[in-house]
């Protein structure tokens, strides 16, 4: 990897541990370090992260320790004050987040104090990198503990090139939107140039979730959102194979094997291994076995349950409870079952070293994961990597992102006790022939999609951020108000065409209730009574609309149903652009956007004089936008071949003439007006990019809100078009008005100035 990689996850490869008077460092468990430790090891990479306990009586000791970590091996520790880290780690992040995005809404506990802990432990983190980093730096954030980093870095660092991969589940919507704090978590996520899931599913979930809590559309692969793509990739997480096979290979593994084998002689041995979590189903695989046991006795004595529950947030109270009830059914099976050379369950709560690990992989007759809701799940990849000639069966769980990839295991739902046992059954009959065809097929992939691919493919999505950035920062940053105004005053004649809904005034869920204020019309009417100036109010409303809110102003432009329609100013009546159109083909049109009135509650059909609206704004996000496929997808078969084209605006299925076009009228503006050395046009959807690619390249062209576009220019929202208008209308400052406008101006470039002086190099 050529690139200098920072990793930031909450936690480091080594735990330090305060025990008898001295500081002890233990491997950390869990899959993020499993899969992520080998990557920077290769990577020669930085690791940010949280070192375990806080400073107790030997703060001076741990220091040094720690600073060695950083000097020698490239661990970098976030210290949190102790208050913090419990209120951050096992408030809101692991009694929280963690059931919530695992589809446990009931098991969350909300508590918005935690909040305020997460919230600064994800800035202590923010501001290690901030020290560290440099500009060339891939900065690589991992897990649900820090998903505001990203949003602080990027504030903090525009330019900064920064991945978020996310190791758990993301839940589907109606889960997550319980959250009191979603939008700032979402909001932290979009800062990252590139989001990492695990799979399809979860990135679905996300990009479902992103609509209906911030309202911001997708594409499948990608968010654009404030003048930024952000990439969405389905990266499922590896293990490094070559490393199991090592270990199985070694001869400490090879007499570890001969001895369990030795110890187990004639009985089969299924092997579960687990950090001790609610996720992941241990006391409903205990209630399986012992429903094995006790339907088909002929496994009695035959069969062993290895357990390892790695000990895990043991301060958290639902894993404290968690444990007393593993504990209770471990000692009530063993307590009916058990004889006196044989016990059903072999229970070990503690972490096993990976040596002792390799060899019950590799020994198990049965690997059984059986989580309720899990990220990836590596033991089900560690088991297959370690199996050899005669290999055993993998029993998967479908709610573990594994199952997406590994078809060939033997897939259980672990809440259907008999079910499960049937299955746990028929593994242990399995046939070798069948065995070694579903092993050798998951062992490829797994060999094939390892922990480096996956890193390697990550960190690539991650170098092409920058030219990514670079090409929609170009095409729209802020507009230059100084020169702006320098080009009005100097030109004789100006022409500034405005779109109406979403420049002039926000959008409202129903079109009737984006009526212009009083100051809206105001300000446009003092601009377009400047001497030399033309303003044109251009929008794909009906006539009665515009003629409604603006009839009144002689000086003015308008141009309804995106051009269809003109009225010139001082002219009574509205003129169609081109002459000829008529209106006999709306019956069928209609005919057909009647059918998805009916099917589709809250959709409304929009009868101009020259064009059908079929209106989904407030139609359920993702139905919404299904559905309008197919109105489109439909209209345009009936009407290909004809002068009618069918658009798609935002929230909005529309039939009209190919010519009635934003495009167009502003060819038709500038034949009617003459050449004006002064060009704005303002606008906030697709219909009004066909008014940008029609201007000359050095009009200055304004984009309203998120999303890709032509225009050189972007603003956020209608309030800062209304400052620029109220600018060169030469309000004075001291009308209240044009004052609050011009503030908004103000606070725009000094926004920019700071931002600018805060971009290192
Ligand atoms: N593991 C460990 N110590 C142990 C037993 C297992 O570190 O005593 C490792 C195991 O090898 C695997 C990881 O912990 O790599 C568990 O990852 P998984 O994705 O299955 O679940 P997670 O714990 O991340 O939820
Ligand atoms: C899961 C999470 C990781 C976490 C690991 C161990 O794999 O996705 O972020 O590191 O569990 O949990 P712990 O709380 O001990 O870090």
């Amino acid at each position: 990897m050529p690139e200098p990689l920072i990793v930031v996850a909450n936690r480091l490869p080594l735990t330090l541990r305060r025990a008898g008077g001295r500081w002890t460092a233990e491997a950390s468990s869990g899959g993020l370090v499993a899969a992520l430790t080998p990557v920077v090891q290769r990577a020669g990479g930085l690791w940010i992260g949280w070192p375990g306990d806080a400073p107790g009586d030997d703060p001076e000791g741990r220091a040094a320790l720690l600073e060695a970590w950083e000097r020698e091996r490239g661990f970098a520790a976030v210290d949190l004050p102790e208050r913090v880290g419990r209120a951050f780690y096992d408030g809101f992040a692991n009694d929280t987040l963690w059931p919530l995005l695992h589809g446990f809404p009931s098991r969350a506990v909300f508590n918005p104090e935690t909040f305020v802990a997460y919230q600064d432990a994800n800035q202590r983190f923010a501001d290690a990198v901030l020290e560290r980093a440099r500009p060339d730096d891939l900065i690589w954030v991992h897990d649900y503990q820090l998903m505001l980093v990203p949003a602080l870095l990027r504030a903090a660092w525009p330019g900064l090139r920064i991945g978020f991969f996310l190791h758990v589940p993301f839940p589907p919507p109606e889960l997550f939107r319980i959250l009191p704090q979603r939008d700032q978590l979402l909001v932290g996520l979009l800062g990252a140039d590139v989001i990492g899931f695990q799979t399809h599913e979860h990135l679905g979930a996300f990009r479902r979730a992103v609509q209906q809590v911030l309202g911001i559309e997708s594409r499948i692969d990608a968010i654009e959102v404030g003048g930024r793509s952000i990439a969405l990739h389905a990266r499922p997480v590896g293990i490094v194979a070559d490393e199991w096979d090592e270990l199985v290979d070694s001869p400490r593994v090879r007499e570890h094997v001969a001895q369990l084998r030795r110890q187990h002689a004639g009985r089969r041995l299924v092997l579960a291994v687990d950090r001790l979590d609610d996720t992941k189903g241990i006391p409903e695989r205990l209630r399986t076995f012992r429903h094995l046991l006790a339907t088909q006795p002929h496994w009695r004595r035959a069969v062993t349950l290895v357990q390892i529950a790695v000990p895990s947030r043991e301060r958290v109270p639902r894993y404290a409870a968690l444990r007393r009830e593993v504990n209770e059914l471990v000692g009530e099976i063993n307590g009916a079952y058990g004889t006196p050379d044989w016990s059903p369950i072999v229970y070990l709560r503690r972490s096993v070293s990976r040596p002792e690990l390799a060899a019950l992989y590799s020994v198990a007759d049965v690997g059984w994961v059986g989580s309720l809701r899990d990220g990836m799940n590596l033991v089900a990849k560690e088991y297959v990597a370690c199996q050899r000639e005669d290999p055993g069966v993998l029993l998967l769980s479908e709610f573990a992102g594994a199952a997406s990839e590994m078809g060939e295991a033997v897939r259980i739902n672990p809440y259907d006790t008999p079910g499960t046992a049937a299955a746990l059954a028929r593994a242990l009959d399995m046939p070798e022939a069948e065995r070694a065809e579903r092993h050798a097929a998951l062992v490829s992939r797994v060999r094939r999609n390892d922990a480096v691919s996956w890193a390697r493919r990550s960190v690539a999505d991650l170098e092409q951020a920058p030219r990514d950035r670079a090409l929609s920062a170009a095409s729209a940053g802020e507009p230059p108000v100084a020169a702006l105004l320098d080009a009005f005053a100097a030109a004789p004649e100006r022409l500034c065409a405005l779109d109406y809904d979403g420049t002039l005034v926000p959008l409202a869920p129903r079109p009737s209730d984006a009526a212009p204020t009083p100051a809206v019309l105001e300000l446009v009417e003092r601009l377009a009574r400047r001497a030399g100036t033309h303003v044109a109010v251009v929008s794909g409303r009906s006539r009665a609309d515009l003629e409604r809110w603006f009839g009144g102003m002689s000086s003015l432009w308008l141009a309804a149903e995106h051009g269809a329609l003109v009225r010139e100013p001082g002219a009574a009546d509205w003129q169609p652009m081109r002459q000829g159109a008529g209106s006999d083909w709306m019956p069928d049109v209609r005919a057909v956007l009647d059918h998805y009135l009916a099917r589709v509650p809250g959709s409304m059909i929009e009868e101009k004089e020259h064009a059908l609206a079929w209106h989904y704004r407030l139609v359920e996000p993702e139905f919404g936008e299904w559905i309008a496929n197919e109105v489109a997808a439909t209209l345009g078969e009936r009407l290909a071949g004809t002068e009618l084209a069918v658009l798609r605006g935002s929230k909005v299925v529309e039939v009209r003439y190919a010519w009635a076009n934003k495009g167009e009228l502003m060819g038709y503006l500038q034949s009617r007006i003459g050449p004006a050395a002064f060009l704005l046009v303002a606008g906030d959807d697709a219909t009004d990019e066909d008014m940008f690619a029609r201007v000359p390249p050095d009009a200055f062209t304004i984009h309203v809100g998120a999303g890709r576009t032509a225009a050189r220019y972007r603003v956020a929202e209608p309030a800062a078009v209304l400052a620029l208008i109220a600018a060169l209308a030469g309000a004075r400052p001291a009308d209240p008005l044009a004052a609050g406008a011009l503030d908004a101006v103000g606070a725009q470039a000094a926004g920019r100035r700071e931002r600018t002086a805060r971009t290192r190099t």
